[in-house]
């Protein structure tokens, strides 16, 4: 039997949240919420199905590999240069391709304890060190990560803002980061979750990087912009940097189909704005009952909240499942007392908060 690499052995395999399918299946329910991945509850915007997504007749046709009309679409909307831009097969595939590109035996990269668990499977794979840094009160403590820099260290992942927690770093915080890390380092800021923030501290990362080449950003059509199952998501970065990823692109990593759904999503702002709001509400939503409850969470600038619950996160989660709502068991995430929600529509969350509170009142907390 040939034998694997050592450090591919030790990685663990992705636990994505309980797809729909599957719980539908296994608890013979026909109606299930799923509030486990932070998907949008509001799907995406109709223009990407009124404008159509692609043609028909170009099925047969590899698409553009470096897909020029999105790339200068999403240029403007952000506002910077098309050579800033790299498209990936979900930022998923970004995260892989930093690691390919600058990671390997003897390198570390450095990450928060907890945080979304693809940086430290990533680093993983190419045998590179793996440097966890705890949270500090569900925040990233950048003047710890800082002290854990040496030779050796190529990326700082930070997950801004932060999953599963939620949580910001600020703009002075990360500026004064900046200034003071040696050059050799890369600094990763996944946004994914960039366009749910609301608070005025969070920094524009966008500008940063006009003149700091080491900071490269994430974003992705995966959250506000509703098209996780097509797939597709960004990095902007310095054009040296982008230039180094293209290397190990696949030739054709974005499909047709998801250049133009992106394209079409990008064109209704508004679509984005109304769910930034809703999300906006639906946190409040969920957040006044909890403090009704006396039960404490992170302030979350995502889409999501984890919600410190006094009881196991798995019997939580299994309670939750039988009355068909899919939320993710804080045991997994390195919170075993909690559980992950992705906001849903107001009568999802109202759903959500009456099967809690009968567990609660089950358990006699409430
Ligand atoms: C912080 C973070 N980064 C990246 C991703 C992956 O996004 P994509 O669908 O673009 O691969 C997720 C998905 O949950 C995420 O939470």
């Amino acid at each position: 039997m040939v034998s694997p690499n050592e450090w591919i052995k030790d990685t663990a395999i992705y636990q994505p949240g309980k797809p729909l399918e599957e719980v539908k299946r296994e608890l013979g329910l026909t109606e299930v919420i799923k509030m486990a991945s932070n998907e949008n509850p509001w799907g995406c915007s109709k223009e990407v199905w009124s404008k159509g997504v692609s043609h028909p007749e170009d099925t047969p046709f590899y698409p553009e590999g470096a897909a020029p009309d999105l790339t200068e679409k999403i240029a403007e909307h952000i506002e910077t240069d098309p050579s800033r831009i790299l498209l990936g097969n979900g930022t998923d595939e970004i995260v892989k391709m930093l690691a390919q590109v600058y990671l390997k035996p003897g390198k570390n990269a450095i990450m928060a304890d907890f945080t979304f668990p693809r940086y430290e499977m990533v680093t993983k794979m190419t045998g590179a060190d793996i440097v966890k840094v705890p949270l500090s009160d569900g925040c990233h403590d950048l003047k710890e990560m800082e002290n854990r820099i040496n030779a050796d260290t190529q990326i700082v992942w930070i997950c801004n803002p932060n999953n599963p927690t939620g949580t910001i770093v600020d703009r002075v915080t990360i500026e004064s980061f900046l200034e003071r890390i040696p050059p050799h380092v890369l600094v990763v800021m996944d946004e994914a979750y960039q366009e749910y923030v609301t608070h005025p501290d969070y920094p524009d990362t966008i500008a940063l990087i006009d003149y700091n080449p080491q900071v490269i950003a994430l974003r992705t059509f995966s959250k506000i912009y509703g098209l996780a199952s097509f797939r597709i998501g960004y990095a902007v970065a310095h054009p040296s940097v982008i230039q180094m990823l293209n290397r190990v692109r696949d030739p054709f990593n974005t499909n047709r189909y998801a250049q133009s759904a992106a394209l079409h999503a990008l064109t209704d702002q508004t679509f984005v704005l109304y769910c930034r709001n809703q999300n906006r509400l639906g946190m409040k939503q969920i957040t006044s009952q909890l403090e009704k409850w006396d039960l404490s969470y992170y302030p979350s600038q995502a889409n999501f909240i984890l919600i410190h619950t006094g009881f196991a996160g798995d019997d939580v989660f299994n309670h939750l499942l039988r009355a068909g709502i899919i939320v993710r068991s804080g045991q997994v995430l390195g919170y075993p007392t909690s559980i992950r929600v992705t906001i849903g529509t107001k009568e999802q969350n109202e759903l959500f908060l009456q099967a809690f509170a009968a567990f609660l009142k089950e358990k006699g907390k409430i």
